[in-house]
């Protein structure tokens, strides 16, 4: 809406928004006030939009402080994805992209070499989690390490990873391409374990999960990727398709 700038709201109708913590509204409501009037509203219509503001301004800041909590690592969506460079196949992208897995609690690993895609499929599927409402959590596999080193000391890893479980999608990126340090598999092994049938894990990897167990404890390994894989998507990722001209 454009026109002249609306009168601004009487200050006792301003503190009454503020006190019952209405910001968007109150943002609006001179201009939607001045509009009302010149257009001779319904006064239900103008209540309707004054609370459709409040409304669509709390899920715009819900949406970015679930964007911001995910941590995502490089803030792409699906929107710069072509579906065709993917060696993944069409219909599998939309049946994940469905996001029905995850109400479903089940993992999804992406595996294959170096620029093949995993890490931005990843991340589009966490951008409409995000967007879908659910609280995603996105860690590289190191990243783990780093928290069990952090909460042995007060033993407090536990605490720690079910805090993590407050994410319905939780991410593990790049398992392979560095050499996975003992608090890290230990990391892994935990959330993995935790997570079993409550909320979905989605990894990426350079290394099949058959092939985990080069990468860390055999003992360790295989306990994991019998959780990981016992309700599992898994799809090889090849080389991007050249570009159809
Ligand atoms: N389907 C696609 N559409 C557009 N760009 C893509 C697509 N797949 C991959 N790319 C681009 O290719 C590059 C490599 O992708 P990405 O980082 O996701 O690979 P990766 O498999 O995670 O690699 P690594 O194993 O090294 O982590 C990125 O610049 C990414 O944007
Ligand atoms: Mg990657």
């Amino acid at each position: 809406m454009s026109g002249p700038t609306p009168p601004p709201l009487p200050p006792d109708l301003e503190l009454l928004l503020r006190h019952m913590h209405l910001p968007y509204m109150r943002r609006m409501a001179p201009e939607v006030l001045a509009t009302a009037r010149a257009q001779r509203w319904d006064p239900a219509e103008v209540l309707k939009v004054l609370l459709g503001e409040e409304v669509a301004g709390r899920e715009r800041s819900a949406l970015a402080t679930r964007r911001a909590q995910a941590a995502f690592p490089t803030g792409k969506t699906f929107s710069t994805w072509d579906a065709n460079l993917s060696s993944i196949p069409a219909p599998t992208q939309t049946a994940l992209g469905t996001l029905e897995w995850i109400g479903r609690h089940e993992n999804l690993v992406v595996c294959g070499p170096s620029g093949t895609g995993k890490t931005f499929f990843l991340e589009g599927l966490g951008q409409l989690a995000v967007e879908a409402g659910l609280k995603v959590a996105w860690f590289r596999l190191e990243e783990l390490g780093v928290l069990v080193r952090r909460h042995r000391a007060d033993d407090s890893v536990t605490k720690a990873v079910q805090a993590i479980l407050r994410a319905k999608l939780i991410v593990v990126d790049d398992i392979g391409l560095l050499p996975v340090s003992p608090d890290a598999a230990e990391g892994f092994f935990r959330l993995v374990d935790a997570a079993y049938e409550k909320r979905s894990v989605a990894v990426s990897s350079n290394v099949h999960p058959a092939g985990f167990d080069e990468l860390m404890p055999k003992t360790l390994a295989t306990a994991t990727v019998d959780r990981l894989l016992h309700h599992a998507h898994i799809n090889v990722f090849n080389e991007l398709r050249p570009p159809v001209h």
